[in-house]
């Protein structure tokens, strides 16, 4: 059985699918830690309702970067996880740390990658015009928003869509997507998803 470590920075939507997953034996795991970098994140509360082991680092109390992913990293090392799944945890990592961990750290991404690295992806998806958008799991590498592609879901832009209404319509699919694809990684197979309401 492998050990999963998810970190957040928010509510949790995508965490609470992946324990959900894991409890239900969809996903061959067990959650060792669910860690966020930031004290007001309202998966914290969720995950220790699940009596999944919980941990804030505050990234504020670091004066640099390095710092703070060194914390991170001993915080990892007591956990053993296997697998480590971002999920909404809104920290650019520094190279050394994901060098440590590449090959066992995944992340979701809303947008259809490479399309769309960064942040406000659904108001530049309106922006640029595009009929197709999505979300994206990639393995996590020292370049943000890039590295392996293990799974992608779309959904259609319609006209009348909103940042917020495109948000919506893809944080279903990122529900669907992620344990589809850390059930594949758990199985020791390489993922290579594509789902979507297109
Ligand atoms: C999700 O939409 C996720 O794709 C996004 O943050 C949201 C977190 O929601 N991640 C990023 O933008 C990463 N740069 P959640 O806390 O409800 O899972």
């Amino acid at each position: 059985v492998k050990r999963v470590a998810i970190l957040i920075s928010g509510g949790g939507s995508n965490m609470l699918r992946l324990l959900d997953g894991m409890r239900d034996g969809a996903i061959d795991a067990q959650p060792v830690l669910v860690l966020s970098n930031k004290v007001d994140a309202g998966g914290i509360a969720k995950a220790a309702a699940r009596d999944v082991p919980t941990k804030v680092l505050p990234h504020v109390d670091y004066a640099k970067r390095e710092d703070f992913d060194a914390a991170l990293h001993d915080a990892l090392i007591d956990a053993r996880p296997d697998i480590i799944c971002l999920a909404g945890f809104m920290r650019i990592l520094t190279p050394g740390f994901t060098a440590k961990w590449e090959g066992r750290m995944i992340n979701i991404h809303p947008s259809l990658l490479p399309l769309f690295r960064g942040l406000h992806t659904h108001r530049r998806a309106i922006e640029a015009g595009v009929a197709v958008h999505g979300c994206t799991v990639h393995g996590v590498t020292a370049e943000l928003d890039d590295g392996p592609i293990y799974g992608q879901a779309t959904v259609p832009v319609t006209p009348d869509d909103t940042p917020e209404t495109l948000a919506a319509k893809v944080l279903v699919q990122e529900h669907r997507l992620y344990p589809a694809v850390l059930s594949e990684l758990c199985a020791d197979r390489v993922p290579r998803l594509s789902l979507g309401a297109v």
